[in-house]
């Protein structure tokens, strides 16, 4: 939930509005940058460190750091890391615990000159820059050295390195495409807009307020050149940052931490992202059952409420896996509490045993703040006893306010932070059996500014009373920092500087463990607060954990799935939630969706029923909407019942599909939502397409995203696409298509070359996972063609996703068909899961047969029933169905529509 900050949106809205219309005027003797001193290279020929020093000292944003050392080295093939920082003293780096990788100095590259390296490292002496060029094209990828010819668009310094101010740029072509830099709301699209600040900054700002940083950091980009080629550059950095994205240049304005810049070569997209998360992480895989459908709201009163809303779903024939609740469960909101009227114990234990029963799921809201007012909470008395809690810089557990009321922060950073949170997840479980956990606020979201708060008995009675919307004003008298963390030289464009850094969040002269300063470690917050969880999950549950979080930095998708925050129920936020879920997937989190039918504000029926539509193929799917609002359960209105039946009855018949997409991400990073320059890099238009999306490499989804609209205008790359609801074929040569859209309707697509996995539609996964297969075989249109895919199948809980003996199946598929024939095989990789459940592959589609067969083997037994054959020449889609194929066995199907004509050839 958010912090009602709707009253100053507006005014942030016209501040951003007006700040961004103002270019960089403040550039001024910011000195002329650097010069080296002196040079090591490696000898394995891996990369240099140098010295260097600063040429002229200023003082504009604090003094120079004097004396720097640049390590360049090639960590892999493929990525190139280069690491600047003080030479005499240390720096503040993203913490080793939290995000793992190899220092510069211990990356050692095993072969002396590998023929495969794909970059190149250069660097002029003085004023030092350095420069990475793609060895294959020669083109100049990062150049840090200013331009001979500087434009009059903005000053391009040489780099800046302050104890509070670091600036580097890089040159860029006019031409090529961004993408990534988060966490925020894009109105302009995907592709980042040109002379625009992006800053970044972990804050509890409603997803609706546009182009301003909101819950998470991510200071990764991706850059595809023309043509296609595409690489990655991520600045991991933890300190805040702007980062401007101008029309030739590229600059880091940064307020602390060292420059450490990794560089990976791509050249596809999907290369790229499979480089930055080998790197910062693989994605956790999820649970299966969180790829069902979920339903949550702020504003469940009491667990008859949960009660009535799953029995409705039921009732309306709505496919639901999970329930949720929001913070109203808790006794005055205090974490691992129950409400003892609303939410009586022995009533949820009994609600959770039949949700389990029924195959369905429980998750739960955490805060991470722990209430101060009451005694006897033993969670808070436990925090204390192992001193986990954030301290100000007097050394007392600083006090901040949210939902409870007065807290404390745990210390996530605390190396007993861990097994305090664990004691605190098991017991609660031992008395609600939840099946995941939602940690929300995370940023962290505090009701109060100041590093010193405290709070009189008298200001507690506002927080007596159950939780809700109005109790966000802060009662605690605090006073506000004015050091220079709280107060640094160099001002981010922190939500259009509206507010300074500190402003309703962690004060920054906070302390963590081992003296680590708030200032410093503000974008981790929702990171480490993940970690824990997760750990704290798998140990009680023992399970594949589910969490989800709000706040997010480099790494998190290793640990978390993500929500894109407080929307609002319009138009706009329908829209540009396709964005923010993609974007999402390119930080190396892809398992992502945004509150269907919108969080703040009344949705509406007609709104309601297209984000349901839309909603059921994000990779994450939940209705979630805020307390005070009007109820938006699909089955309120009968036409978003009946396109939600629709929508989800085809996600759930896609789940094998997408969780061997998931299986996928885990194992290189791949997304699970694409944008369609992920598969089509080649084709120029798809780097404009916005609010459409894919489902892995070929299935798209096309939204109608706007009010009054029965038709959508969508584009679609080149090759032949198949509507997955009625198998109608769009041949393309790369343009737009006008398609039918009437209300109940979303159209799906799948492009020629994909062999697609799909089971029955059911009313929770649960009950999908053990229905016959089906796949769809989707063929182009030339003469001869292939189309290949995969399946990938587990009991959806155990701790590893791998394709290993015993406990998985995963199968390769490849067709191929020429005029008159053509065969569907698979390959067992594994196939022990498949076997010991008896799953069975019952239909075939063969989409794009252009001939009806009269002769077709199954492992080289023909079939001889006609009832197992359908030919339908419109879709020119064979049907064959009552196969009975064993999943996890090989397989060869065969077709021929004259058995002597092949014969012959
Ligand atoms: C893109 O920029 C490069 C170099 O600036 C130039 O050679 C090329 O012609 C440009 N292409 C287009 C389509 O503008
Ligand atoms: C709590 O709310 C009730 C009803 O709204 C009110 O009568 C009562 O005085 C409140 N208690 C406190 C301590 O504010
Ligand atoms: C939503 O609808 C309810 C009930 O009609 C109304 O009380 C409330 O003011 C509405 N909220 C907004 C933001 O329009
Ligand atoms: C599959 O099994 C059923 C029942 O045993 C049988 O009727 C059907 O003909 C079989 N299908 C094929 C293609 O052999």
């Amino acid at each position: 939930m958010e912090m009602k900050r709707l009253l100053v949106s507006f005014v942030l809205l016209w501040l951003a509005t007006v700040a961004a219309a103002a270019p960089f005027a403040i550039l001024k003797s910011l000195g002329r940058g650097h010069r080296m001193k002196s040079l090591y290279e490696f000898e394995d020929g891996s990369g240099f460190v140098a010295d260097l020093e600063v040429i002229q000292h200023t003082d504009t944003y604090g003094p120079d750091v004097g004396a720097l050392r640049i390590i360049a080295r090639y960590n892999a093939d493929e990525q190139m890391h280069v690491h600047i920082t003080d030479s005499s003293s240390s720096r503040w780096e993203v913490p080793r615990d939290l995000l793992p990788r190899p220092s510069a100095l211990e990356t050692s590259l095993q072969a002396q000159s590998s023929p495969q390296r794909q970059l190149q490292l250069s660097y002029t002496a003085e004023p030092f820059g350095f420069a990475v060029t793609r060895i294959a094209t020669g083109e100049t990828l990062f150049n840090s050295t200013p331009p001979a010819h500087p434009s009059e668009e903005a000053a391009f310094n040489s780099m800046v390195f302050k104890e509070q101010y670091l600036e580097i740029s890089t040159q860029l072509p006019r031409n090529n495409s961004l993408f990534g830099i988060g966490e925020s709301t894009r109105p302009d699209g995907l592709r980042l807009t040109r002379g625009r600040t992006y800053t970044l900054w972990a804050t509890d700002m409603a997803a609706y307020t546009v182009d301003v940083d909101l819950y998470g950091a991510y200071p990764f980009y991706m850059d595809v050149r023309e043509g296609g080629a595409t690489h990655g550059v991520l600045l991991l950095n933890s300190n805040g940052m702007d980062i401007y994205v101008g029309q030739d240049l590229l600059t880091y304005r940064v307020i602390g931490g060292v420059l450490d810049f990794y560089f990976f070569a791509g050249p596809t997209p999907l290369a790229v992202i499979d480089q930055y998360t080998k790197l910062v992480g693989r994605p956790a895989p999820m649970p299966y059952w969180s790829l069902g459908f979920h339903q949550c709201r702020w504003g469940y009163d009491n667990i008859d409420d949960l009660k009535d809303v799953v029995e409705s779903y039921k009732k309306a024939n709505i496919p639901l896996d999970t329930i949720w609740n929001d913070i109203d469960y808790m006794e005055a909101c205090k974490d691992f509490t129950l409400d003892p009227i609303r939410y009586d114990e022995k009533k949820v234990r009994n609600f959770v045993k039949e949700l389990h029963a029924n195959g369905q799921q429980y998750v739960l809201i955490l805060d991470p703040g722990i209430s101060v007012a009451y005694k006897d909470y033993i969670t808070l008395e436990r925090g204390l006893k192992e001193n986990i809690f954030l301290k100000n810089e007097f050394g007392n557990n600083y006090l901040a306010q949210v939902w409870p009321g007065p807290v404390y922060f745990p210390d996530f950073l605390h190396p007993k932070a861990d097994s305090w949170w664990t004691t605190e997840v098991r017991d609660f479980f031992n008395k609600v059996p939840f099946d995941g956990l939602w940690i929300d606020m995370n940023e962290a979201s505090n009701f109060c500014s100041g590093n010193q708060c405290s709070f009189t008995p008298e200001s507690l009675t506002v927080f007596a009373n159950k939780s809700d919307s109005s109790n966000n004003e802060c009662v605690l008298q605090c006073v506000e920092g004015a050091s220079r963390f709280d107060d640094p030289p160099y001002k981010i464009d922190h939500v259009g500087k509206y507010s300074s850094i500190g402003d309703k969040t962690i004060a920054m002269t906070v302390k963590h463990w081992n003296g680590v300063l708030e200032y410093d470690a503000h974008n981790l917050y929702g990171l480490s607060e993940s970690i824990v969880t997760q750990k704290a999950l798998t140990t009680v549950t023992q399970k594949r954990p589910f969490v989800l979080s709000r706040s997010t930095f480099v790494g998190s998708g290793a640990h978390t799935a993500h929500w894109t925050g407080d929307n609002k129920a319009t138009w706009e936020d329908l829209k540009y939630s396709v964005a923010s879920i993609i974007n999402s997937g390119m930080f190396g989190v892809p398992m992502v969706g945004a509150d269907i039918c919108g969080f703040a504000g009344n949705t509406t029926e007609e709104l309601c029923s297209r984000w349901m539509q839309m909603g059921a193929f994000y990779p994450f799917s939940r209705n979630h909407n805020a307390i005070g609002t009007i109820p938006q359960e699909p089955y309120i209105w009968e036409s978003v019942a009946e396109s939600s039946r629709k929508a989800l009855g085809l996600r759930y018949r896609l789940l094998p599909h997408l969780y061997t997409l998931m299986f996928e991400a885990a194992r290189s990073g791949a997304p699970i939502a694409r944008a369609l320059f992920f598969s089509f890099p080649e084709d120029h238009n798809t780097l404009a397409i916005d609010h459409q999306f894919l489902l892995g490499s070929s299935v798209m989804v096309s939204p109608v995203v706007a009010p009054g609209h029965t038709t959508v205008d969508a584009y679609f790359p080149k090759g032949t696409w198949y509507n997955l609801f009625d198998f109608t074929k769009i041949t393309s040569t790369g343009e737009k298509h006008t398609l039918a859209a009437p209300a109940d309707t979303i159209n799906v697509h799948v492009h020629e070359g994909q062999i697609l996995p799909m089971q029955e539609s059911r009313l929770t996964s649960a009950e999908v996972k053990s229905t016959p297969f089906t796949l769809i075989v989707a063929f182009g249109e030339s003469s001869y063609a292939t189309a290949s895919g995969k399946l990938f199948v587990d009991n959806g809980v155990d701790q590893e996703m791998e394709v290993r003996d015993g406990s998985s199946t995963f199968v390769q598929y490849f067709a191929e068909r020429s005029s008159y024939a053509g065969s569907l095989v698979g390959r067992v990789i594994s196939g022990d899961y498949a076997l010991a459940q008896g799953l069975v592959l019952q239909n075939i589609k063969l989409l794009g047969v252009s001939h009806s067969p009269n002769f077709v083997t199954v492992n080289n037994n023909r079939i001889s029933s006609p009832k197992h054959l359908n030919y339908d020449k419109k879709p020119s889609c064979l049907e064959i169905s009552g196969l009975n194929v064993t999943v996890g066995r090989d397989f060869e199907i065969n077709w021929h529509a004259d058995g002597l004509r092949l014969a012959s050839q």
